[in-house]
């Protein structure tokens, strides 16, 4: 009787009371819809980023790719043409739109070795950029630019080229150096590193006995279905590495058997390199793939490289490392104080 009641209570005797009840109860379920949408958002993880690798499902030869990117673009008198002797040819991959990058490495270490920027084409507005970057090849004549997507995941395919330019326009070079824009290079150190190696077959910082990265959040993401093994015994870090000219058609021949993978050094350097043709990966500790903690000059001087350096950076320590460079004729001994500052310790 009593629970009747109240059922009357609720609907019956105070009918007025209804819609603002069914009003009441459909916010609450509608604010507590939205709190849990809200919360997943903030709480869960986002989905994993399109890393843009389906491509590599349906084939994963190199060849096949390669074969369907065309030349655009590049010097227009061969680099090497009438040259009998070239130590290092420098390559640089450089997405089309770093005009500032390639502006300061033109006006930096570029001036003490030959040196070339690989672009391929940049998504949406090609037509736009290709145009800047024919203005820009122009003016310096230092482009080399391919007919394919610009993109972090086709590296492999990039530096695929850049051996298949060198291979045909400076076949006479001794070395090859792939290096990236954002990389400090001193030409005097790396010529001394090259001295120092004469017989590499691939020479780099060797990184040694890691694992794949398979969070697929990372830049490095290798999925398993790519490469199911976890670890690498030894790779050359792609922020510059040498690669001895005799060696290029041995490696983009046995490349034709190693199926492709989006990461560009543990491809060329590890699968194709070390594990297919069991060629020697030389270390030299000057390569480094890190930075400084301090922006010295006498700290520079003691690397051939250093990575994550912007183009203030650059136009900064350029000065002090041309100044170092005249003392040395004559000071042999000079920054020896600081060479510890350059060791694997304050790089970071
Ligand atoms: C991939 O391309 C190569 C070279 O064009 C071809 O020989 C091979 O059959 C292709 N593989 C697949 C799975 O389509
Ligand atoms: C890599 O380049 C090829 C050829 O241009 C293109 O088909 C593919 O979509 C590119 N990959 C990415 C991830 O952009
Ligand atoms: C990697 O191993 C080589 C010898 O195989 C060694 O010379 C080099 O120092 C190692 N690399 C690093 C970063 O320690």
């Amino acid at each position: 009787m009593r629970r009747k009641n109240r059922i009357f209570w609720l609907f019956g005797r105070r009918k007025r009371c209804t819609i603002p009840l069914i009003v009441l109860i459909a916010s609450i379920l509608g604010m507590s819809w939205w709190i849990a949408e809200f919360s997943s958002k903030v709480l869960l993880p986002p989905p994993p980023p399109d890393q843009n690798l389906d491509h590599l499902r349906r084939n994963r030869s190199l060849k096949y790719y390669i074969s369907k990117i065309q030349l655009l673009i590049e010097p227009s008198s061969s680099p090497c043409d009438g040259v009998e002797e070239v130590p290092i040819i420098v390559l640089v991959t450089s997405p089309p739109t770093r005009f500032e990058q390639r502006s300061a490495i033109r006006s930096t270490w570029a001036k003490h070795q030959p040196t070339y920027f690989v672009l391929g084409l940049d998504g949406p507005s090609v037509d736009e950029q290709l145009v800047d970057n024919y203005v820009e090849a122009k003016q310096h004549g230092d482009l080399v630019i391919f007919d394919f997507q610009e993109h972090y995941q086709n590296l492999t395919l990039k530096t695929a080229l850049m051996l298949q330019w060198t291979l045909d326009r400076c076949p006479q070079a001794e070395f090859l150096f792939k290096t990236d824009d954002d990389v400090f290079v001193n030409p005097w150190t790396l010529k001394k590193v090259v001295r120092d190696n004469k017989d590499a077959q691939l020479l780099g910082y060797s990184i040694n006995d890691t694992y794949l990265h398979r969070d697929a959040y990372s830049k490095w993401y290798i999925p398993r279905w790519l490469c199911p093994d976890d670890f690498v015994s030894g790779y050359l870090s792609g922020t510059g590495y040498f690669i001895s000219v005799e060696y290029i058609k041995k490696l983009l021949t046995a490349a034709t058997y190693v199926p492709l993978v989006n990461i560009e050094d543990i491809y060329f350097t590890y699968l194709v390199a070390k594990r297919y043709l069991r060629l020697t990966l030389s270390h030299d500790r000057r390569l480094s793939p890190k930075k400084p903690w301090f922006l010295f000059g006498c700290v520079y001087w003691h690397l051939a490289t250093a990575h994550n350096i912007s183009p203030e950076e650059l136009a900064s320590i350029w000065p002090k490392i041309e100044d170092i460079a005249k003392e040395s004729y004559t000071r042999k001994e000079i920054c020896k104080y600081y060479e510890f500052l350059s060791s694997d310790l304050f790089l970071y």
